[in-house]
């Protein structure tokens, strides 16, 4: 097997798998190295993401949503259920075999491409321009080089001071996605993304969740009306959420954790969990990696520095996903693992950050792509504003879901849309045709015209590109 490649990359998580698979298209010989080990202590490419991320915590979602509409909801549609009783164990099984068959199913593509995959930590050794030797250190030590590198080595949970993680007591998303027992009493630190999904999955599952988070605002990054909408749909669920408050001490006992805070009055509060989540964002990761050896540059935050093409300091060097600026997103990783592959074979790949849209999968999903109309407003954009609400959706009636709305904003002149959002049944597959619509600068009216299928979702999108105008027809 040779141990020279065109292109080394060092994580196989969305960024450096799908930046290896590119490079392989494009008829480079490819290495991908990753360290990540299943539960025997075999190779389970695919990161964060497929391992402890993005795909374990879609599967719990689904699966407690299941129970949730089993015990609340399925009542209404005349479907009786007795006995209804929670397997948490088979729960949690099948989250993992889902994990199982997204790693497989990673090995099996490196295969289909000829990457050559190396299971073990890379670390840079030396090089220059012409190359650079990567150690990997596995169940065998290796060396292999490079012609070009590309770092994709993602992130980590970040611990608050003095409650460093247990994943028993005190968990990151690791613990938070494998808690074995639903805990009676739960504690969440950091109203963010997996506050919110992982807050919700344990919650219809039975827990009692208290949400604890520093900023006054609730998803201060969310448009404020869809951000207030979802806010009140979620307390209304059950989750307590508290904005506003100040962590003091966090002890882990023998079965429990004690949280002290001040809340946003100034009362000081002890609060006891049975387990405690803390997602209050996360870290770049360059551990092990050897870059201050071969004079890799971090910026100040610990993120590699890149350029807008993803290009470090070092010639021939290139680091795209979590460890670098920009937002923590498996499809942003992906699409600069994709640009940089191109731009090695002297291609023009290019990531737009203006159309890359987020999602919180909590039900009902809030999803936007664009500007909000809170940064509209400070940038001193003229623009209108349509909305429509999924009430007023037949398809949405049908489904026995129908919260939420989907808002549009379009420059006041030219109607171009600016910025999308929907909180409501499935936003993550409505926002797709808002991302179309952004890439192709569609103008609202553009939506407006377009034919769409009868009765689904998506006309709630028509609708609110008609509200623009104010002429929604269902409204
Ligand atoms: P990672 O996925 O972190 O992969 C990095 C890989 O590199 C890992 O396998 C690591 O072991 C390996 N590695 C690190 N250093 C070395 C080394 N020196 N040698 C060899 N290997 C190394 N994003 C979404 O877009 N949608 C979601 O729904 C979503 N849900 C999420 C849910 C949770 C609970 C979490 C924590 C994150 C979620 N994310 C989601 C974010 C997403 O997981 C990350 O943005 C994404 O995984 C980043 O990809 P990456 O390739 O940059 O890094
Ligand atoms: P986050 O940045 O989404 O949220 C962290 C929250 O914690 C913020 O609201 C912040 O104000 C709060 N916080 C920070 N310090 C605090 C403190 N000391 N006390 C109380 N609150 C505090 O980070 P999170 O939820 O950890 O997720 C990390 C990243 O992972 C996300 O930003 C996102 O990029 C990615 N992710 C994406 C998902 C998706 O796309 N659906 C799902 C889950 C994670």
């Amino acid at each position: 097997m040779s141990k020279n490649f065109d292109v080394v990359v060092i994580g196989g998580g969305p960024g450096g798998y799908i930046a290896a698979i590119r490079a392989a298209q494009l008829g480079f010989s490819t290495a991908c190295v990753d360290e990540w080990k299943n539960e025997k202590g075999g190779p389970a490419p695919g990161g964060t993401c497929t391992n402890v991320g993005c795909i374990p915590s879609k599967a719990l979602l689904q699966s407690s949503e299941h129970y949730d509409h089993a015990s609340h909801a399925f009542a209404e549609h005349g479907i009786e259920v007795k006995g209804l009783s929670l397997n948490l164990a088979q729960m949690l099984g099948r989250k993992n075999t889902v994990v199982k068959q997204n790693n497989d199913g990673i090995l099996y593509l490196f295969k289909k491409n000829k990457v050559t995959f190396f299971h073990g930590r890379g670390a840079f050794v030396k090089g220059d321009a012409n190359g650079y030797e990567i150690k990997v250190s596995g169940a065998a030590e290796e060396s292999i080089t490079g012609k070009h590198i590309i770092v994709a080595t993602g992130s980590n949970a970040r611990a608050l001071p003095g409650a460093a993680f247990d994943e028993n007591l005190i968990l990151s998303n690791t613990g938070a996605l494998a808690i074995t027992e639903v805990p009676k009493k739960l504690g969440v630190i950091g109203a963010g993304v997996i506050g919110l999904e992982m807050g919700s999955v344990w919650r219809r599952l039975g827990s009692e969740v208290t949400v604890l988070e520093a900023l006054p605002t609730f998803l201060g990054a969310v448009d404020e009306q869809i951000a207030k909408e979802a806010h009140k749909l979620l307390v209304k669920q059950g989750l307590s959420i508290n904005l506003g408050v100040k962590i003091g001490d966090i002890k882990a006992g023998k079965k429990d954790v004690a949280v002290t805070y001040v809340d946003d009055k100034g009362t000081e509060h002890k609060a006891v969990f049975d387990k405690l989540i803390v997602s209050i964002g996360r870290t770049p990761n360059t551990t092990g990696l050897n870059a201050e050896t071969i004079g890799l540059k971090l910026d100040e935050r610990g993120f590699i520095a890149v350029d807008g093409d993803c290009k470090t300091n070092l010639p021939n060097v290139w680091a795209v996903g979590d460890v670098v600026r920009g937002p923590m997103l498996a499809h942003k990783a992906e699409e600069e693992g994709v640009a940089v592959a191109e731009r090695i074979a002297g291609q023009h790949g290019h990531v737009n950050f203006n159309t890359i849209p987020w999602v919180i999968y909590t039900s009902p999903e809030i999803a936007w792509v664009g500007k909000t109309e809170q940064q509209l407003k400070a940038d001193g954009i003229a623009y209108k504003a349509g909305t429509f609400p999924f009430l007023a959706n037949g398809r949405a009636r049908a489904l026995g879901d129908t919260s939420g709305m989907v808002k549009f904003l379009a420059d006041a002149k030219t109607d171009e849309i600016l910025g999308v959002h929907i909180v409501g049944p499935v936003a993550s597959e409505l926002i797709s045709e808002a991302v179309v619509a952004m890439e192709f600068r569609a103008s609202a009216e553009d939506i407006a015209r377009i034919c769409h299928a009868h009765p689904s979702l998506s006309e709630a999108t028509k609708e609110a590109a008609l509200a623009v105008d104010k002429r929604a027809l269902n409204f």
